[in-house]
């Protein structure tokens, strides 16, 4: 195969995702019965980590040592990028040496130019713009739960981040309708949302977006690396707050989800997230299962 990278969803055709989706259904139950596949003897995966992550470094970590491979924990505080070596001449290096490179970043140019000097298929571990690997666990959470999203409705509730953004792309691929209310000052960005078409919906009101939705949304008010803006943010956001008022306003059966770490109080509160209608435990166990197939995807 080609050398691929996955630095958005949109790198992978629908079928291609839903290949990658029932892969990891399929990996988790062979797990689950102890039937241990070691795919990926012998490849070594580099992640490079220039924010905090819980989640995707376990996941990534774990997952290829299932598979059988390897997996190398890199921070800009102790390689020579955190000195500026290019991160040009960084991709050439670990691409003669590792067969496949994750990355957390801040600006998803940084992700391209890696890719672009890269022999070996990189993966956005996060970046300002994208969170591509989060969706592939939200889609395998959905279709576990209630089966397939084609045709839903997804309500997303807050800022219009790295997250939202993926959302937007995956309404597109996977044929769902997706309702955003934002404050006007923090939604997302206009040239990814006039790629989905009319797949998705903006507004302003809450109440509206959530409105008989099958799957309801919400992600932090203060990302990574928007620290200094956390007093604004936690003022304008508040009315964004997913409670269970506004989760009555969906389907009975909605689904609420979260990418983690979530902050009780703020965009959540303790009885929606610690309640029935949460499968935010699962989505984060998810993380695990469909990363060992996007890998398998990428390296076999
Ligand atoms: N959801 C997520 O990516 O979590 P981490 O920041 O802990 O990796
Ligand atoms: N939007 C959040 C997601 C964290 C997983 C952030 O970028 O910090």
């Amino acid at each position: 195969m080609a050398l691929r990278h996955f630095l958005s969803l949109t790198d992978l055709n629908t079928g291609e995702l839903q290949g990658i989706i029932e892969n990891a259904v399929a990996g988790k139950q062979r797990l689950l019965n102890g039937d241990i596949q070691q795919t990926l003897k012998g490849k070594v995966l580099a992640m490079i980590f220039e924010k905090s992550s819980t989640r995707t470094r376990v996941s990534f970590e774990t997952g290829m040592a299932q598979l059988g491979g390897h997996a190398i924990f890199l921070s800009p505080d102790d390689t020579q990028l955190g000195r500026g070596e290019p991160v040009e001449d960084t991709a050439r290096v670990l691409s003669r040496m590792v067969d496949c490179i994750m990355i957390r970043t801040f600006e998803h140019i940084k992700l391209q130019r890696f890719a672009d000097h890269s022999d070996v298929p990189v993966i956005n571990g996060l970046s300002d713009t994208f969170h591509p690997c989060q969706l592939l666990a939200d889609m395998q959470t959905y279709y576990e739960h209630r089966g397939p999203i084609k045709g839903k409705t997804v309500a997303w509730l807050g800022d219009g981040n790295n997250m939202c953004h993926s959302y937007i792309t995956a309404a597109s691929l996977f044929d769902f309708h997706l309702n955003i209310a934002s404050p006007e000052q923090y939604r997302p960005d206009a040239k990814i949302l006039r790629s989905a078409g009319n797949h998705v919906e903006l507004h302003t009101d809450p109440e509206t977006a959530i409105k008989n939705a099958d799957l309801v949304v919400t992600d932090v008010w203060v990302s990574m690396g928007q620290e200094a803006e956390t007093e604004s943010r936690r003022s304008i956001f508040r009315p964004y707050q997913v409670n269970t008022g506004l989760m009555s306003l969906a389907k009975q059966e909605a689904l609420f989800m979260h990418c983690l770490p979530a902050h009780r109080g703020d965009e959540v509160t303790a009885d929606v997230i610690d309640g029935p209608q949460s499968v935010v435990w699962d989505e984060a166990g998810n993380r695990l299962h469909s990363q060992k197939a996007l890998l398998e995807f990428l390296l076999q």
